[in-house]
């Protein structure tokens, strides 16, 4: 719950509803954003489970590596510091395909874009923005739902986000991974990351990298890291405990009416009926 008000929260950009974390000012400028060929670009809707595909990719690597904060959370400084990086970057971004820095598309930089069942980042951001102070205030799971639909939340509408990236489904630098096949099936989700980022790890290794990945380890680890403030990824909040609830697929069937069901099927079936996936 937060006192401040919704405008003072939150800020339209470019027709999509923005955090006031990230800075019109930064906004602007990502568009001559210099970026590197190795740079690897982790990209999702909000709540898809980004923190949990940062946990097992910082994993992978044997080399230096910095993961930054998204690129769009910060001032005009942000990109001034993410040019003094002197190692591999992992940058985290919501951006729609759109608003993507030019540079990150004509230097062919890999990118893996992380999908979720709507109904479940729905729900799931749902308790994110009921918890957490940077956001305005969210008096019901009915109101939620309304916003959701309509894509005035944070980062807009996931339709229109999933569908911006969709576009790109054959483009060669991008890897296009679902949450729920990770929680299906991690050991080989992981395989086909480290094929697509050309990383030599054994099945031994990548076996323990899942079991160091798991919810309760990555909440456990939470706890440790917590004691250190400025080991945050999300922007929006440093107790991370918001990030890791629950974990689950299916949460959604706690939360909708069948009313909302039947209204957020037909919203995605009118939304999605271009989408090939
Ligand atoms: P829930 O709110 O449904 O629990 P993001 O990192 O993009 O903010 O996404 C957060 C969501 O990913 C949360 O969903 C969180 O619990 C889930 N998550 C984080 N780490 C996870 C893990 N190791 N295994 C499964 N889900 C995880």
């Amino acid at each position: 719950m937060s006192n401040s008000s919704e405008a003072e929260l939150t800020h339209m950009f470019r027709g999509i509803l923005f955090s006031s974390r990230s800075s019109p000012e930064l906004l602007k400028s990502l568009d001559a954003f210099d970026a590197r060929e190795d740079d690897v670009l982790l990209v999702s809707y909000p709540k898809s489970g980004t923190h949990w595909l940062a946990g097992v990719i910082t994993k992978l690597y044997n080399t230096q590596i910095t993961l930054t904060s998204p690129i769009e959370f910060g001032d005009i400084s942000k990109l001034e510091e993410l040019n003094k990086l002197s190692s591999k970057r992992i940058i985290p971004t919501h951006l729609d395909y759109n608003m993507l820095p030019p540079n990150f598309k004509n230097k062919k930089c890999k990118m893996i874009y992380l999908s979720r069942n709507p109904k479940d980042t729905a729900v799931s951001m749902f308790h994110y923005y009921r918890d957490n102070p940077h956001l305005p205030t969210i008096d019901t799971w009915t109101a939620f739902f309304d916003l959701f639909l309509k894509g005035n939340v944070v980062c807009g509408s996931w339709f229109d986000h999933f569908l911006s990236w969709e576009e790109h489904n054959d483009d060669k630098n991008i890897l296009f991974l679902f949450y729920e096949d990770m929680k299906k099936d991690l050991p080989e989700v992981v395989k086909k990351i480290t094929a697509f980022l050309s990383l030599n790890i054994s099945d031994k290794d990548i076996q323990d990298i899942c079991k160091k990945s798991s919810f309760s380890e990555m909440k456990n680890d939470l706890e440790k890291e917590n004691s250190d403030p400025s080991h945050t990824v999300c922007a929006l909040t440093s107790n991370r405990k918001l990030i890791f609830r629950k974990g689950a697929v299916g949460d959604w069937k706690n939360h909708f009416t069948p009313k909302q069901n039947i209204r957020f099927e037909e919203t995605f079936k009118e939304k999605m009926k271009l989408s090939k996936m």
